[in-house]
């Protein structure tokens, strides 16, 4: 199966967002992936409100929002409304997950949970079911163009056991480091959808990249 392609923004000119944007349009990209970052539950600030607001409106494949905050329930409504048809919230700055992705449910989002990387796959065993998709984090979240983390590969098998086993519907998103090298070998993990930041914002061509990325298999 060919992979879904999210390019994530943070690696794009901010200044010229919109031309960005209408780069991914473009291309084969199946989501535009926006990370969300607080200062407090990663180190670094990104983007907030107003600027995926920004971006739904040039936009022409849906927003796959990664929230890297905590209490993220306080903002979903707001996320939703900004514009996002995918949300994520990070299983380490949730108390209560299940009622979580209840409500992003309810709100007619796809509720994505995220996992830091020293966070094993199994805790997912009672949730999977109220989880659209599940992205595993090769990286530290909090920094685009970082060393994609080899121990990956292990939790995507194992997530995908899970995910066989339970008869979940959840799909696998791997976030972080992806590039051409990598690739090939996480869709044959057993990956669905490839989040690259860097490998596509920094290549002569990002249409054609995107576009490379997406005939890998
Ligand atoms: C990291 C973010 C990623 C980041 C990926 O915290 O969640 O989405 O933008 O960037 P690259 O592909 O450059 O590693
Ligand atoms: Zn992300």
């Amino acid at each position: 199966m060919r992979p879904f392609i999210a390019p994530s923004v943070l690696a794009s000119d901010f200044a010229n967002l919109q031309q960005e944007i209408e780069m991914i349009n473009k291309s084969d990209a199946s989501y535009i992936h926006v990370d969300v970052m607080d200062g407090v539950f990663v180190p670094n600030i990104s983007l907030g409100l107003p600027v995926v607001e920004a971006i739904k409106r040039h936009a022409e494949k849906p927003l796959d929002v990664h929230l890297m905050i905590i209490d993220p329930d306080k903002y979903l409504k707001r996320f939703k409304e900004a514009g996002a048809s995918h949300i994520t919230v990070h299983y380490e700055a949730c108390n209560h997950l299940h009622r979580t992705l209840h409500e992003i449910r309810s709100l007619d989002c796809k509720a994505g949970v995220a996992l830091n990387p020293h966070t094993p796959v199994e805790l997912l065993k009672d949730i999977i079911h109220d989880v659209d998709l599940v992205c595993l984090m090769s990286v530290n979240p909090g920094f685009g163009g970082q060393t994609f983390i080899e121990h990956t590969y292990t939790k995507i098998e194992n997530l995908k056991k899970l995910i066989v086993q339970t008869g979940s519907k959840a799909q696998i998103e791997i976030d972080g480091g992806v590039s051409m090298a990598n690739a090939a070998a996480l869709v044959e993990a057993g990956a669905d959808i490839l989040v690259a930041g860097n490998f596509i914002f920094t290549s002569k061509n990002p249409i054609e990249t995107v576009n490379k990325l997406k005939n890998i298999k």
